[in-house]
């Protein structure tokens, strides 16, 4: 059965059908993906209930699969799949039961609930992020996708004016030390901060993103709170309904997102509910202007 997409809307968000993701891709179909994932940003797969090595297998055929996340800082608090290359987004300690909201693997991902781009802080920053659902909650856990090349575009004259040489300063901790997460001296740093333009042009359909996110610590050449209530705006522009998908999960949704020209947040559930995600994300190949 060839590869069918469901466009969501015109230039946003499209489901796939017709292709099993635990097989190994055909060159056809990989290729069909990208270019998918080009125009739409959001890809998503329904009743596509992976193995991690699956999943695995399915991030490498777009490239590199990081690992630098878990090995500098995710292991530091469990390693219950036992993987450097899939991310363990749960609410699930190392036991298996359901974490409640003072365990802290429920505390760190609570900066999830915040737009970002994922990798956004970093230099290599990353492509692709590949989730999938293995249980999904009653009440919310939605993750919501904003499209960043649309937002760019709906922006006024003066703001854009105002952001067209606009370099910001991107850091990992940045959502942690607002929320008061008690991270060491060494996790803070584990990534240093890096800067980007504010507007970048997306590779994928040659469209210009606004490239912000909950991550920008300053913007030079602005005072800092200048340049965080300016921040504050741009996100929430972002965020507007009508830049925003929002995905109700369901066990085996894949979800692929382009991080080059969305962000996306996690929105608020029940602790006391399962909710077991896995992710995999695959290394870009453009990098940031420099250490800030
Ligand atoms: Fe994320």
């Amino acid at each position: 059965m060839p590869l069918k997409l469901e466009p969501v809307s015109e230039k946003f968000v499209a489901l796939v059908r017709g292709v099993d993701l635990r097989e190994p891709l055909s060159g056809e179909d990989r290729d069909a993906i990208v270019a998918a994932c080009d125009t739409y940003g959001v890809l998503v797969f329904p009743d596509q209930l992976l193995s991690k090595e699956e999943l695995v297998a399915f991030g490498n055929s777009f490239g590199e699969v990081d690992t630098t996340l878990q090995k500098k800082l995710m292991h530091r608090i469990q390693n219950r799949l036992g993987m450097d290359t899939v991310t363990d987004i749960s609410n699930v300690d190392a036991e298996g039961n359901v974490a409640g909201a003072e365990h802290w693997q429920t505390i760190t991902t609570v900066g999830n609930r915040f737009w970002h781009s994922d990798g956004s802080y970093k230099d290599l920053p990353i492509r692709y992020s590949i989730l999938n659902a293995v249980t999904a909650v009653g009440y919310g856990g939605e993750t919501q996708y904003a499209d960043l090349r649309a937002a760019y575009d709906s922006l006024d004259d003066v703001t854009r004016e105002l952001i067209a040489e606009k370099v910001g300063i991107f850091w990992s901790h940045n959502t942690r030390d607002w929320l008061h997460i008690p991270d060491s001296e060494e996790e803070r740093s584990a990534f240093p901060k890096v800067k980007w333009p504010l507007v970048r042009t997306h590779p994928g359909s040659g469209r210009k993103v606004l490239w912000c996110d909950s991550k920008v610590y300053a913007i030079e050449g602005m005072s800092i709170p200048e340049g965080r209530a300016l921040t504050h705006e741009l996100i929430e522009h972002i965020g507007q309904r009508e830049h925003v998908y929002s995905h109700k999960w369901k066990p085996g949704d894949v979800v692929m997102a382009d991080n080059r020209c969305t962000v996306h947040r996690g929105r608020r559930f029940i602790h006391s509910e399962r909710r077991e995600m896995r992710r995999v994300e695959t290394v870009d190949d453009v990098h940031s202007l420099g250490p800030a």
